[in-house]
């Protein structure tokens, strides 16, 4: 008999403490949904005391959300305590997650603490947060770098305490599997009262390995994993869920384990996350990657196309690919736009289907076939768009030889227009050194991207950039036939996003310690 291991998705806390991988609220809670519709076990919704923004996600999330525990991230101190229970007091299952360091390392230079005070603060903090629910986890940071006797005697401690879940972070992605399954048993042998508690893991990827250390953890005890979807996170990311949940699927009878997974939504939460971050996939990442199910080789095709298992381990179907029998273009009507979008896992409602179909027959006026990447580029800006600050209304550029490129935006700023005219050292360089004095905007542009989304001279372009203000950094996505408003468009989001960000009071970095 299998064993089911809990998904603690920790998309909207950990994936969203990745550099330009911040979220609205709204965007928030589209992943929540989907993540309730894929039947995770447990979505961290956030870290209530880290900004007013945080706080007020998390709620809603707890409000709306059922099925799914909802989990609140604090350190172990009783105002943050308070206010996650506050944002979670709405949620049907609720969670308290708190955390605190047990390495020597952090004990030293960061808390400036003793063994003993750590042990007793881990207490106080399980005992304070077991007064507003009695589901309570306990992560022990930085645990694969702490003492092992140490470790057992806080996880013990804390399961005296009232935890019903302990955490044991590969924090900086520092394990290796056969280590890191060691530990795991270890604490399975060694904690008296470990039976009490559901063993958790939480894995970080610095060395390429968060998957691989979860799963052998799951071989040694660990009965939850902690995962994010796409592998967002901080630094070199998270373990990802749809890799975790495919090799449990795939390898049940070696694991001897699975989960609860609808694998069927993978590729629609792994896209909407990418849409609504703005953080891309590489074409061969596992599972979700553009070319995860494609084969290339003569010999592999020729094989595949014989018998698909022979080099086939799992059906793109399963995972919520599904090859489109349709292909779109400016015949096609309402009903088979909607189709498509459904199969690809889009569920919109009226409002939305309307605002993306019109983009689609405009679109399908520009080029001749309409592709799913294309309408995962219309989805992403008519729907997942947050309210806008700014918004473009109209670009004019001119450039060619032996001119200086100019352009001229009219933006609406807050509802008003504002006219512009400026210089640059080329068109895309003039369309956003407009737009950006238009905005007034101090931000420094760390990175800009641009891709074809399709094949074709006719392809629509997607431009990202990564732009940083007063230490916080945003990731803007566009997408059009013309690269120069494909530009201006991700350099706006990006800006509707830094402009959020001030207004709610949106982390500028992350308040991990005291
Ligand atoms: O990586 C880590 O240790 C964390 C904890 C807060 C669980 O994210
Ligand atoms: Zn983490």
């Amino acid at each position: 008999m299998s064993r089911i291991i809990r998904i603690f998705d920790t998309t909207l806390r950990d994936g969203e403490q990745s550099p330009g991988c911040s979220m609205n609220i709204e965007e928030k809670l589209m992943v929540a949904r989907q993540l309730a519709r894929m039947k995770v076990d447990i979505i961290e919704a956030g870290f209530p005391i880290a900004s007013i923004g945080d706080f007020e996600a998390v709620k809603r999330i707890a409000e709306e959300i059922k099925g799914p525990v909802i989990a609140g991230l604090c350190r172990a101190l009783d105002k943050d305590i308070d206010r996650a229970a506050e944002a979670i007091a709405p949620a049907e299952r609720k969670r308290i997650h708190t955390f605190l360091a047990t390495s020597d390392i952090h004990l030293q230079y960061k808390l400036k603490k003793s063994r003993e005070e750590v042990l007793e603060q881990a207490v106080a903090a399980v005992k304070h947060a077991r007064k507003y629910t009695d589901d309570v986890e306990f992560s022990a940071e930085d645990a694969t770098r702490s003492d092992m006797d140490f470790l057992c005697r806080v996880v013990e401690a804390v399961i005296n305490a009232g935890a019903t879940t302990v955490n044991i972070p590969d924090t900086v992605g520092y394990a290796i599997p056969q280590e890191y399954g060691e530990r795991i048993r270890g604490l399975v042998e060694r904690v008296p009262n470990i039976d009490k508690a559901v063993i958790s893991v939480h894995c970080h990827n610095d060395l390429g390995l968060a998957v691989s250390n979860s799963l052998a953890a799951i071989l040694n005890g660990a009965g939850q994993v902690e995962c994010t979807i796409n592998g967002i996170g901080e630094r070199a990311g998270n373990a990802a869920m749809e890799e975790l949940v495919m090799a449990l699927r795939t390898r049940q009878a070696f694991f001897e384990a699975t989960t609860n997974i609808v694998t069927e939504e993978i590729m629609a939460a792994s896209r909407l996350v990418k849409s609504v971050t703005g953080m891309t996939v590489q074409a061969n990442k596992a599972i979700v990657g553009a070319n995860a199910f494609a084969h290339e080789s003569g010999i592999h095709q020729d094989g595949f196309l014989k018998e698909k298992s022979t080099y086939e381990i799992m059906t793109p179907e399963s995972v919520g690919l599904t090859r489109s029998t349709l292909v779109l273009g400016k015949h096609s009507g309402r009903h088979a736009f909607r189709e498509r979008l459904k199969e690809m896992g889009y569920v919109l409602g009226e409002d939305e289907l309307n605002k993306a179909f019109e983009r689609f027959k405009w679109l399908a006026d520009q080029k001749k076939d309409i592709f799913d990447e294309d309408l995962e580029a219309i989805v992403a800006e008519e729907v997942f768009r947050m309210t806008e600050t700014y918004e473009l209304k109209s670009l004019l550029v001119s450039s060619g030889t032996g001119r200086t490129p100019e352009a001229e935006v009219v933006l609406i700023v807050e509802g008003k227009p504002a006219t512009m005219k400026a210089n640059g050292d080329g068109p895309v360089d003039a369309a956003l050194h407009t737009i950006g004095e238009i905005a007034g905007t101090k931000s420094t542009m760390l990175a800009y991207e641009v891709k074809a989304i399709t094949g074709g001279t006719d392809a629509q372009g997607e431009v990202t950039v990564k732009l940083s203000e007063d230490g916080r950094v945003v990731m803007g996505q566009g997408s059009d036939p013309d690269i120069i408003i494909a530009s201006a468009k991700a350099y706006i989001n990006a800006l509707n996003k830094l402009a959020f960000l001030k207004d709610k009071g949106g982390k500028a970095a992350e308040p991990m310690c005291e």
